[in-house]
């Protein structure tokens, strides 16, 4: 067969199988058979050694020739493939923007945290530091530096989750009080938020595990009236103007005069209603000047610095500010309960 015959056969094969192929890896398939270095076009050329020498640049030439028609005949179906290709994506990856969209998943916070966040972000405002501590904590810090002596019934091993004799799971944020003095020197402002423990048995209004928040302020001539002023803001900024507190006599075993604070109802705002029992008063946090034997245990001088604390319980804020009835729906993990606290 001459050379002309086979670059004819050569194009008669790779037109028809261009004519059948329709993907883009097929064309290259193609390619690779017919033009490429192992292909037969080259194979061709190849082969021209056993031409006599006159033929040569003829053979040569016809070949360059046919190469260049099949190289374009191939990128002319190439081009017209891969047009086809982008228009049938695009048909399949159309949006249908009538369709309704599929919302992300958004989790939701813990009404615990939600109360927490509120009120690091009160105090912090008012330039307190925020501090965390040991829930698993010394005797030493969680009483005896709190001023409950040993046989005070705060102890009693009712209350109280023991480690060992020297250790315990905290019963309250109020040894934090005990490590920022430690820790710092005057002027201090700290809060302490935090899990604390007692062995209560459950039920809708207690849980052996719930969470306090810790204030203290120590400085000179700090007195009540910081305090009323500090716990007044507070009230104001998480639930609102108009809301006040009451003060009234209590004794806790590490503040001297201590006090029993109360919130106006905001359900009510102070008329009664079913949530304050009729009052228009809330009980939510214990508080006082803290005791001077207390600022001397920690190292400060009580005869040149005074200070106050308070202790709010979280579960009772979070479950008044948001309605709910019973604590346990705090700790059930019930998603649909939980689902329903978005900021
Ligand atoms: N530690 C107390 C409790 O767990 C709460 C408390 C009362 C904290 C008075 C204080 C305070 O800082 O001054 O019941």
């Amino acid at each position: 067969m001459g050379m002309k015959e086979r670059i004819a056969e050569i194009h008669a094969t790779m037109t028809e199988e261009l004519g059948m192929a329709a993907s883009t890896e097929k064309i290259e398939e193609i390619r690779v058979k017919m033009l490429g270095k192992k292909g037969e076009l080259t194979a061709l050329l190849r082969g021209m050694g056993q031409l006599a020498p006159e033929d040569r640049p003829k053979a040569g030439q016809m070949i360059n020739e046919a190469r260049e028609k099949l190289t374009a005949i191939l990128e002319a179906k190439a081009a017209e493939i891969k047009a086809k290709e982008r228009e049938e994506a695009l048909k399949r990856e159309t949006i249908d923007v009538t369709q309704p969209a599929e919302l992300p998943r958004v989790g939701s916070q813990h009404p615990i945290n939600l109360v927490m966040d509120q009120l690091v972000e009160c105090f912090t405002g008012m330039g307190f530091e925020v501090l965390e501590g040991p829930e698993i904590e010394l005797d030493h810090y969680n009483f005896e530096l709190m001023n409950i002596p040993k046989n005070h019934p705060a102890r009693d091993a009712q209350d109280t989750f023991y480690v060992d004799d020297n250790i315990v799971l905290r019963t309250h944020t109020s040894p934090m009080q005990a490590r920022a003095m430690l820790t710092r020197k005057p002027p201090i402002r700290v809060i302490c938020p935090g899990r604390v423990y007692r062995a209560d048995e459950v039920d809708a209004t207690h849980s052996p595990v719930f969470h306090q928040m810790e204030g203290l302020v120590v400085d000179k001539d700090v007195n009540m009236a910081d305090l009323r002023g500090t716990l007044n803001a507070f009230a104001e900024k998480l639930y609102g103007k108009g809301i006040t507190t009451r003060f009234r006599p209590s004794f806790f075993p590490f503040t001297e005069p201590s006090t029993e604070v109360d919130l106006t109802c905001s359900n009510c705002h102070g008329k009664g209603c079913r949530v304050c029992k009729g009052t228009g008063w809330i009980e939510v946090l214990g508080a006082g000047m803290v005791n001077p034997k207390v600022l001397e245990m920690c190292g400060i001088d009580s005869s040149v610095y005074s200070g106050f604390a308070f202790g709010i319980g979280l579960e009772r804020i979070a479950m008044l500010r948001y309605g709910i009835s019973d604590m346990r729906l705090l700790y059930e993990g019930d998603v649909r309960f939980l689902g329903q606290f978005r900021k």
